[in-house]
Order: structure tokens, then sequence, then C-alpha cells
């Protein structure tokens, strides 16, 4: 197992080029088994998580060459349906699958995700949406197992506990482009990531309307066919090399990166006391003198996202005051706060809110990464700390950022990897 060293206390400075997103790329993977033709995907982020799922897509029969950042995807006549515990519990957008499968295949069998240390993932809505298609599902020695000869299009409200779903929204916006005529999903997720599946899925032929909005319509059709497309670039990873440069009073240009889908955090840095300019190129991000203290509340988008929530809460640990981070999404995901805290951040928990006090110096110390932005925070914490942090199981960040090390030692920072011994 690899580990990563930071040696603390550098400015970043420079330019950093965006990848394409990892949450765009997974679902848009599972829609070209919608189709037996040839699909093109660039701007294909090079991540273990992608990896998985060319390897699921293997597995069902499909044909994937992946090469340059680019994935070629043949279904032709594949005859898989089954996503196996294997893969969905090292990767749960595995599930994403589940959708496509039912439709193009009339059956699914898809191993159910469970909990993990972000808390529980339930998939209650992605049942309740197919099941208002027509499929009958059943669960059975831990897996889903999906049929419906024949999807019916339906009208059907999609939130839950915590608001809309991404993957929900997109499993079942890909299961009706075959249904039988019309469905209407009511407070659909409009994240990004759902309009670029959209996006995609009507070049391949299906008909969808108002995926930018909270009410999505989707008019069925006979058969879809191959696209060629581009994703969007990540505004997860842009938006923590956005936090990196702010929190180290740093100057980088993010290239690539998108003010459209990052308005929030544009907001609550501006807040911060940072310098943000942004053009059709990327953003500019010039880190304040001091760090003004500033709350955040997660929610679904254009609200704050809570894949920026534990990077954000790493950078209130050196603002001037005390700042409140509220997550709303997923209220148990704070595995980062006992990390930061041992590497001398001073951060309470009461209920779904972290209570920060900032001005903290912040020192190098071993810590674990828990899961993929936690992970993220400590490389943010170890980059303005003073010494060095040496974080293990980084195969967390492997999942999510490309190269995470090489593009920051390209913005000055001292970071290495090194196998565990
Ligand atoms: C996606 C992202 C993930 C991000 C999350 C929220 C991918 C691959 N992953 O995950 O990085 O953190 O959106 O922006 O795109 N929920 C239910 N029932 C369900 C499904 C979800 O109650 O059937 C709840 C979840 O527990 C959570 C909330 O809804 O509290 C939002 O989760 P959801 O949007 O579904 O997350 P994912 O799509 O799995």
């Amino acid at each position: 197992m690899d580990k990563l060293f930071i040696k603390g206390r550098s400015k970043l400075k420079g330019k950093v080029r965006t990848s394409g997103s990892k949450n765009s790329v997974l679902p848009i993977m599972a829609a070209c088994l919608l189709t037996k033709e040839r699909s093109v995907i660039k701007n294909v982020p090079d991540l273990s998580d992608v990896r998985t799922m060319v390897r699921l897509l293997q597995r069902l029969g499909a044909k994937v060459e992946f090469c340059d950042r680019t994935l070629i995807i043949e279904p032709g006549n594949y005859k898989g349906d089954t996503a196996t515990y294997k893969f969905v519990s090292v990767m749960r957008a595995s599930v994403c699958v589940l959708g496509p499968l039912l439709a193009k295949q009339k059956t699914a069998n898809v191993s159910l995700p469970g909990g993990c240390v972000i808390g529980p993932r339930p998939v209650d809505l992605h049942i309740k949406g197919l099941k208002a298609l027509g499929a009958d599902i059943d669960i059975s020695h831990g897996y889903l197992i999906a049929k419906a000869k024949q999807l019916q299009g339906a009208n059907m409200y999609l939130g839950g506990a915590y608001g809309s779903s991404v993957l929900a929204t997109g499993n079942i916006m890909m299961a009706a482009t075959l249904a039988k005529g019309k469905t209407t999903i009511e407070n659909a997720a409009c994240e990004p990531e759902v309009v670029d599946l959209a996006e995609m899925l009507i070049k391949m032929g299906a008909k969808i309307k108002g995926h930018k909005t909270h009410t999505i319509e989707i008019e069925g059709v006979k058969s879809l066919g191959g696209a060629s497309h581009t994703t969007i670039p990540d505004r997860i990873e842009a938006g923590t090399f956005m936090i990196a440069a702010a929190m180290s009073s740093g100057d980088v240009i993010i290239e690539g990166a998108r003010a459209d889908h990052l308005g929030a955090l544009i907001d609550k840095l501006k807040s911060t006391g940072a310098h943000i300019n942004s053009n059709t190129d990327g953003i500019k991000v010039k880190g304040g003198r001091t760090i003004k203290p500033v709350d955040v509340v997660t929610l679904p988008f254009p609200g704050f996202p809570t894949d920026l929530q534990a990077q954000i809460t790493a950078m209130m640990c050196l603002a001037k005051g005390i700042s409140i981070v509220t997550e709303k999404i997923y209220p148990e995901r704070f595995m980062h706060i006992s990390e930061l805290n041992r590497m001398g951040a001073d951060i309470i928990l009461e209920g779904e809110s972290a209570i920060i006090k900032g001005q903290r110096r912040l020192m190098g110390a071993p810590v674990m990464a828990s899961d993929l932005r936690a992970s993220a925070a400590l490389v943010l914490a170890g980059l303005v700390g003073e010494g060095t942090t040496e974080i293990s199981r980084i195969y967390h960040l492997d999942r999510g950022y490309e190269n995470i090390e090489q593009k920051l030692a390209s913005l000055g920072a001292k970071i290495w990897r090194e196998k565990e011994k």
C-alpha cells in the first residue's frame, strides 16, 4: 500500500488543469449498456473507480478500451445482468448499471451497497422509481433482483429524507429512455453530472427535457445508438484545488474549472477573503491575508456540495474565529474531524454540525485516510501544517483524484508517494 508524505507550509502558485469528472463518467459508462453500438467518451480521468467500472462492463460482456483518457465501449449483444458484491463493495457507483441493465436486458441483479464510513447508503429511491416504471423488485441474499418485460413510463416524486438523489435520478432517467410512454421525475437531482448524463443520453437518441431543473421529462424510444461525448470537468477536484489555493495564501489558476458549477464554493471563498476571478478558461484563486470564518451548510446543487465539506472544514481550522459546518446530505460524514484534531485542529461535533475554533497552528502528523473526500481534507491540512504529514490508506484518494501529487507538486507543494514498508 502507498503512503503520501507532505512537507507543509508551501504557498501554491501556478496553473493546474482540472481532470474529467469522475461522477459524470461513471453513470455515462453505465448508459453505454443501453445500446449494442459503440460509444466514445473523451476527457475520462484515469482513476481506480473508472478502472473498476471498466472491469464491471467487461464482466457484463461489453468490449471496453481505455487509452489516452478516451474510453471506447462496445456492448454488442452482451449477456450479463449482474453486478456482484465484489464490484459494489469497492465502488457504490456500480449501482448505476441497475437502470440500464433492467431496460436493456429486462433483468438486473445488483448487490446492495449497505453502509460505509460516510453513513448509511440506502437505495430505496432507486427501487421506488423502478417500481413506478413497472419493475418487479425482490431483495434476496444481499442482492436487488429486478425484472420487467417492458418498462412503462410513469410520474413519480423521487425525494427522500435528505432531498434528491443523484444516482437514483440517473438510474431512473436511463431506465425511462427505453420505457413505453412518458416519464416525469419530480424532485429530480439537477447536479451538473446528471445534466451531463442526460446530454449523453440525448446524443444516443433519448428524448429528455428539463434536465437542468428538478422536473425531468423523458419520452421513451424503441432503441438507442452509440454516441461520442466529452465529460465535464470535475467540479470537486477543481473545488479542492481552489480551497488549497485559498488556504495556503496561494495564487493558482485552475484551468477548465467552471464557475457555473462552483457558485456556492466561490461565494464562500470570497466571504473568507479570497480573491476569485473566473472566465471561460478557468478560475483564478488568490488567498487573502487572513481567512475569515464562514458558516457552511451542504445541500443538493446549486447548494454547497457535500463532497467539499471535509475540505472547507480543514480550511476553517485556520480562520480567524469560529465557524460552523453543517452536513445535510450525509449527517455522519465527519470521519476527518478526529484526524484533523490530531493535527492540531479544535473541532467538536454537535449532531450534524462541526464547530471549528479557528486560528489553529496545524502540525504534520501520521494520519489515516478514511474515505475519498476526508483524505483530500488531510492533504490540504498537510499542505499548510508545520512539519511532515504522512497519510496512509491513500487508495481512497486514488479513487477520485488523478495524479494528485504531481498536480500539487507542479504548484510548488512538497509532496511525494512512497510504498508502505
Ligand atoms: C453521488 C456522488 C457522491 C455525492 C452524492 C451527493 C457519484 C458516483 N457519487 O452519490 O460523490 O456525495 O451524490 O451529492 O455520483 N438516499 C436515500 N435513498 C436512496 C438514495 C440516496 O435516502 O435511494 C440519500 C443518501 O443517503 C443521501 C442523499 O440521499 O443522504 C443523497 O445521496 P445521493 O445523491 O443518492 O448520493 P449518490 O448518488 O449515491
